[in-house]
């Protein structure tokens, strides 16, 4: 990837993809503010939705970058899985990120039109399967990062992978802050990767009572549990008790109980909760992380 690109953004910054949040008024409201927009092609209903999503986003961020992201679970029980990276690929998506699964098939058709695919990795052995299949970016799921969480810790993660990769590296992890984008570079890194943040926006697909329970939540209030899709996954504790999946005696169902229609009153959230105190906009997260890593960045200079 050209190292170009990434010093082209407003902000180093991807608005990391959500299953039944990111849509396309959220692709299309970050890639218009300078950073990266991306979104899981599942939030698209059915893969014919999601040519007609394709289509929209680019016709709607036609004045800026132009760069957005479509995020494929190629995880086997993906049913979808051809279908979207057909659409993917007919759409010429700029950049894939590949979960769950081995991203070998997916690179060589995404370069064949030109696109770059980043691969979201959170062990070193993933991350070198993912450099041997020829990704382009890696993405570092770390401790603490909502969704399907990682469990290294940053430091610990990017200085080991930074032994064997020099290509560009995004980490994905309770980073909210500009302070904190330029610590992660300053460490090796060259973009953010955030989530929870954009959950809490206008522009996201999150319900109402879902945004408000994101900005009266601290660090204490997230669980980490695999009992909601068996792969392990932070979530807001008190929806886990409304739903049930977690007892007051802080014990789960057991392992596979849950399915991924849990997702929707199972409100995930990464360990950078408190920073969100209200609910903005995509352009006004922008600003203000813009803000904070320049004056980061002045700073680090001195
Ligand atoms: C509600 C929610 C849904 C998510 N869904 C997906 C998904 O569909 N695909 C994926 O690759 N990552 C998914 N993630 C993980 C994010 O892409 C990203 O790695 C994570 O949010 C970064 O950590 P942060 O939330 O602490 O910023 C999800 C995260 C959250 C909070």
């Amino acid at each position: 990837m050209e190292i170009k690109a990434l010093s082209s953004f407003k902000v180093p910054v991807i608005a990391a993809p959500m299953f039944l949040v990111s849509g396309i008024e959220l692709v299309v409201a970050a890639t218009n503010a300078g950073i990266v927009g991306a979104f899981p092609t599942l939030n698209a209903r059915s893969p014919a939705l999601l040519d007609a999503w394709m289509a929209e986003i680019k016709d709607r961020t036609q004045g800026a970058s132009g760069l957005f992201a479509a995020n494929l679970i190629l995880h086997s029980s993906n049913a979808r899985r051809d279908d979207d990276l057909n659409i993917v690929i007919n759409h010429r998506v700029p950049w894939v990120i590949t979960s769950v699964g081995s991203p070998v098939k997916v690179v060589e058709r995404v370069h064949a039109y030109g696109g770059q695919v980043l691969a979201d990795v959170a062990t070193i052995r993933h991350a070198r399967k993912a450099i041997q299949a020829g990704v382009d970016m890696l993405v570092l799921l770390t401790a603490g990062a909502g969704g399907n969480t990682g469990w290294i810790n940053p430091f610990a993660f990017i200085e080991e992978v930074r032994g064997f990769w020099s290509g560009p590296l995004a980490v994905a992890g309770c980073l909210t802050t500009g302070r904190q984008i330029k610590a992660i570079q300053i460490a090796g890194a060259d973009m953010a990767y955030i989530g929870t943040p954009f959950i809490a926006t206008p522009e996201s697909m999150a319900s109402k009572d879902y945004k408000e329970a994101l900005v009266n939540a601290s660090a204490d209030d997230i669980v980490r549990t695999d009992a909601v899709t068996g792969i392990p996954a932070n979530f807001l504790k008190s929806s886990l008790l409304q739903q049930g999946i977690m007892q007051v005696d802080g014990s789960f169902l057991p392992k596979g109980d849950g399915d991924l229609a849990n997702w929707k009153t199972a409100w995930s959230a990464g360990q950078g909760v408190a920073s969100v105190g209200s609910i903005q906009t995509v352009e006004q997260w922008v600003e203000k992380l813009h803000q904070e890593w320049r004056q980061a960045t002045e700073f680090a200079a001195r």
